[in-house]
């Protein structure tokens, strides 16, 4: 709900708040290609937006200003490094307009948990400043803006499941029938490090230590389109996976509990440290939950939903 300031009627000549929600995203399939000189891998995954969310409203303002609540307040830096008014900024500077507005941030999604939180807010913020400033730049402009930014902003513009290519910056949707997957996301208490788990693949591969490297998404794509947990449990593969065990071998005690949790799977989202684990239907995820609480072998849980939808004005 709107708060007493949000309800007063817009001055003259300001734009009305503008809310924006995004999701966060999971991937079910990442496999992790060459380093390019630019210092990005090149990848081929298969992106997943659920129902865990982060709400920006931008307010017309004199500067541009970012406050924040929620999830890991206080620990983001609110400044120009901050996804969200680079976003801004980028947006201004493509249009040729000064880059005004008052965003404030109201976080759920962990900050450095794989599940691009940060580029979520970024996407959130290009959407929200587009409609406050009425810039009303097509979903494809927004996209070039949001791969300047990251990665993963592009497929947070867009949602949905989405094959992601290049750095992970070309995103192209995933047709699948209209199916709801039901997914356990289990929190850890500290953050990993994007960079981090690259380097660490890095020298993993450099010292000839052989993972297991993902194949093609077609095994996946072809599990979406069947509409079975089970199927699709059997296909989901992350190459960051082993590289962020390495770097926090904890983790390894929280991917095992899917057997004793009785999901369909476990795995590692992104870079991790959140595990996400499948189950069959909406009971079940909250009994994997609940199960995954009582265990201790996380900070906390969310029960969430795929696919969903990128960031919208709500
Ligand atoms: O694109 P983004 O800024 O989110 O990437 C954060 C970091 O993750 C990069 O600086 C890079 O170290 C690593 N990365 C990578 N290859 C990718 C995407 C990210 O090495 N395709």
């Amino acid at each position: 709900p709107l708060d007493e300031a949000e309800r007063e009627r817009p001055r003259l000549g300001r734009a009305a708040p503008v809310r924006v929600r995004v999701p966060a995203k999971i991937n079910l399939h990442l496999r992790v290609g060459d380093l390019r000189p630019d210092g990005f891998h090149e990848l081929s995954t298969v992106y997943h937006a659920v129902s865990l969310y982060d709400e920006i409203t931008a307010r017309s303002g004199d500067t541009l200003t970012l406050t924040m609540e929620g999830e890991g307040a206080g620990h983001l830096p609110l400044d120009e490094s901050n996804l969200a008014i680079r976003a801004a900024r980028l947006l201004a500077e493509h249009t040729g307009r000064p880059p005004y507005a008052r965003l404030h941030l109201r976080k759920n999604i962990p900050i450095a948990g794989g599940l691009a939180g940060g580029s979520a807010d970024a996407a959130a913020a290009l959407v929200a400043c587009d409609a406050l400033w009425n810039t009303g730049l097509t979903r494809d402009h927004l996209a070039d803006i949001a791969a300047e930014i990251g990665s993963d902003v592009p497929f947070l513009v867009l949602g949905g499941t989405a094959l992601g290519t290049g750095r992970g910056e070309r995103v192209s949707p995933v047709l699948a029938p209209g199916h709801t997957w039901h997914w356990v996301l289990a929190f850890a208490d500290d953050g990993l490090s994007t960079p981090e788990v690259y380097a660490e693949i890095d020298r993993r591969r450099a010292n000839g230590i052989a993972d297991a490297v993902a194949g093609e998404a077609d095994m996946l794509l072809a599990a979406l389109r069947q509409r079975d947990p089970e199927i699709l449990a059997a296909t989901l593969v992350n190459d960051l996976q082993a590289p962020a065990l390495a770097l926090r071998p904890e983790l390894m005690r929280t991917l095992m509990a899917a057997d004793d949790v009785d999901a369909l799977a476990g795995v590692i989202s992104g870079s991790g440290p959140t595990c996400v684990f499948l189950a069959a239907d909406s009971r079940h995820a909250a009994a994997i939950a609940a199960s995954l609480e009582r265990s201790g072998v996380c900070r906390s849980t969310a029960t969430v939903t795929g696919p969903v939808a990128g960031a919208r004005v709500v």
